[in-house]
C-alpha cells in the first residue's frame, strides 16, 4: 500500500484486536500512526506510533488530546458485542452499547474533522457487524447500534463526499480477539463456529485489517458509502 506512505492516521481502539491489526499494517505501508485507548499497549513501543489516553463515551475536547495538523485517514474499533436474551436486556445496556458504538464514533469524527479536511483526501472506516444484515439471537443491542452506525457512515459519507472524504464500514463476522473471548470460549468452540461460516473457518483480526487499510487507500479512492461485510461469505452464501 504505497499510497499510505507517510500519511497521518488515527486509530481508535488500536492497541487489541482489529485496531491493534491495523496499526501493524499501516506500519508496515510507512504511516505514521496515532492510537487513542483507555489504556496504553507495552507492544505499542515503534518510532511511528503515537499513544493518547482516550474514552470515547465522554466528551472528547476536555481530554487534552492533540493531533497533526492534517489527517489522512481515521478508523473507529471501540465497540461491543455483548449478547443477551431481549427479556434479560435493560435499556441502560442499549444506551451503554449505543454511547460506545455511535455516539462515541461521532465524538471522534467531530473532533477530527477539521484536520480530515485539511488533508484534501482523507478515508474515513467504521466497524459495523455481520448481525445488521444477518439476524442472530441475542444481538437486539448490539444490532441496533451498529445498525445506526452504518446509517450514520453512509449519511456521513454523503454530507463528506465534497470535501473530499470518504465514509465507509466494514461488517465482520467472529473475529478472534479479546472482545470475542467470551463467546470463542476454546478451539473446539473456534472450530465449531468456523463451520457455520461458507470458508469454513471464523476471522482473524488479519482478515479484518486488510479491508480496513484497503479503505484508507488510494486504491479504493472511488469507494464511498458502503458496508463492505468480511465474514467468510457467513452473510450472502447458504
Ligand atoms: N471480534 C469480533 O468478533 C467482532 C465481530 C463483529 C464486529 N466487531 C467489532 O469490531 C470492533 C473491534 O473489535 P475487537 O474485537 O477488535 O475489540 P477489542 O479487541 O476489545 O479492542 C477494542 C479496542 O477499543 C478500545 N476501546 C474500548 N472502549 C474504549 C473507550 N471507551 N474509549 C477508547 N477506546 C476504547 C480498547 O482499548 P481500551 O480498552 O484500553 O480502551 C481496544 O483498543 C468493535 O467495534 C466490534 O464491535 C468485532
Amino acid at each position: 500500500m504505497e499510497s499510505l506512505r507517510d500519511r497521518e492516521i488515527l486509530v481508535v481502539g488500536g492497541t487489541s484486536g482489529i485496531g491493534r491489526a491495523v496499526v501493524g499494517e499501516l506500519l508496515a505501508a510507512g504511516a505514521k500512526v496515532m492510537v487513542w485507548s483507555r489504556r496504553p499497549a507495552p507492544d505499542l513501543d515503534a518510532p511511528d506510533v503515537r499513544w493518547q489516553a482516550a474514552d470515547v463515551t465522554r466528551p472528547l475536547d476536555e481530554a487534552g488530546l492533540d493531533l497533526p495538523d492534517q489527517l489522512h485517514g481515521l478508523v473507529y474499533c471501540p465497540g461491543s458485542i455483548t449478547l443477551t436474551p431481549a427479556n434479560r436486556l435493560t435499556e441502560e445496556q442499549i444506551q451503554a452499547d449505543f454511547n460506545l458504538n455511535v455516539l462515541g464514533a461521532f465524538r471522534v469524527i467531530r473532533f477530527c474533522l477539521p484536520r480530515l479536511q485539511k488533508a484534501e483526501g482523507a478515508g474515513i472506516v467504521l466497524i459495523s457487524t455481520v448481525a445488521v444484515r444477518t439476524g442472530l439471537a441475542f444481538h437486539v443491542s448490539v444490532s441496533t447500534a451498529k445498525a445506526a452506525l452504518e446509517g450514520m457512515g453512509l449519511a456521513l459519507a454523503a454530507e463528506l463526499a465534497p470535501r473530499r472524504i470518504r465514509v465507509n464500514v466494514v461488517a465482520p463476522s467472529i473475529t478472534d480477539t479479546p472482545l470475542a473471548a467470551g463467546i470463542l470460549r476454546n478451539e473446539e468452540k473456534k472450530k465449531e463456529l468456523g463451520q457455520r461460516h461458507p470458508l469454513r473457518r471464523i476471522g482473524a483480526p488479519a482478515d479484518i485489517a486488510a479491508a480496513i487499510t484497503f479503505l484508507l487507500s488510494d486504491a479504493s479512492g472511488w469507494i464511498t458509502g458502503q458496508v463492505l461485510p468480511v465474514d467468510g461469505g457467513y452473510s450472502t452464501i447458504k
